[in-house]
């Protein structure tokens, strides 16, 4: 049975500030097997991972991050505002820095690009060209909201694998998963059933819902069939893993 891959959500975003290298280490440290993140793209174009569009929930920045350069952005502090401020001095990292944490491991890396409201042009190329620079094809899920953007991806990078971000109401996703050249469906957890699982493997589509915190609905996914589960407490879910001998 292959083993059910354990995604570190934004890093180990339970316990350390999100899409921070802190978040990224200890996601390691706590059993994660894959790490989910967000990247997007500053104003000179440069990879750079972070969630929101905008800077002020997890920065002390205010303003998009598509209207800042790097330098500007390597300025801010994004570990700060999380905890006891303990992590304070923490950067927006650059794609770069996580492909070269990962370099000596077997982890999996899911890139979410975060092109759903600003379309970021150019990003896939840069990515597929980050990925490719440190041999990590083969170890990568590309997922979007931005179904599009996977189809382009898709087309510039056919043998990297991709995963379709959704909330809910796909009729028969792994025949759409087909339409867009997905291997994977990163669906809403509340919109995953045991048939649909089944259904999907039977056309050659895993299923990777997020974001899953729930030791219970962690069991129930498993037992379901799923290739992987995007959570915050990558601990949590190592431990479960463990016990069930997967
Ligand atoms: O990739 C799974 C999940 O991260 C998608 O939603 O908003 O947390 O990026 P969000
Ligand atoms: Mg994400």
């Amino acid at each position: 049975m292959a083993k059910i891959l354990n995604f570190a959500h934004r890093g180990a975003s339970a316990v350390c500030p999100e899409n921070t290298m802190a978040a990224f280490r200890r996601s390691l440290d706590l059993g994660a097997t894959g790490i989910e993140t967000d990247v997007q793209l500053t104003r000179d174009g440069q990879l750079v991972l972070i969630h929101d569009e905008e800077l002020s929930r997890t920065t002390n920045g205010s303003g998009y991050v598509k209207d800042k350069t790097l330098e500007e952005l390597r300025a801010l502090d994004a570990g700060a505002w999380f905890g006891d401020g303990s992590f304070a001095g923490e950067k927006i990292p650059r794609l770069e820095e996580l492909l070269e944490l990962l370099l000596q491991r077997d982890t999996v890396l899911n890139i979410e690009l975060k092109n759903g409201i600003f379309p970021y042009p150019g990003m896939e190329e840069k990515v597929i060209a980050a990925v490719r620079a440190y041999g990590m094809s083969s170890r990568v899920v590309i997922s979007s909201f931005n179904h599009y953007s996977l189809v382009h991806f898709k087309t510039l990078a056919p043998d990297i694998e991709t995963g379709i971000l959704y909330m809910e109401g796909l009729y028969r996703p792994w025949n759409y998963a087909a339409t867009v050249g997905a291997e994977a469906l990163h669906a809403n957890h509340l919109a995953v059933l045991p048939e649909f699982v089944r259904d999907a493997a039977q056309n050659g589509v895993v299923y990777h819902p997020f974001t899953v915190n729930d030791p219970k609905r962690m069991e129930f996914l498993i037992d379901a069939g799923v290739a992987g589960i995007i959570t915050d407490v990558p601990d949590v879910l190592a431990g479960l893993l463990a016990r069930k001998g997967r």
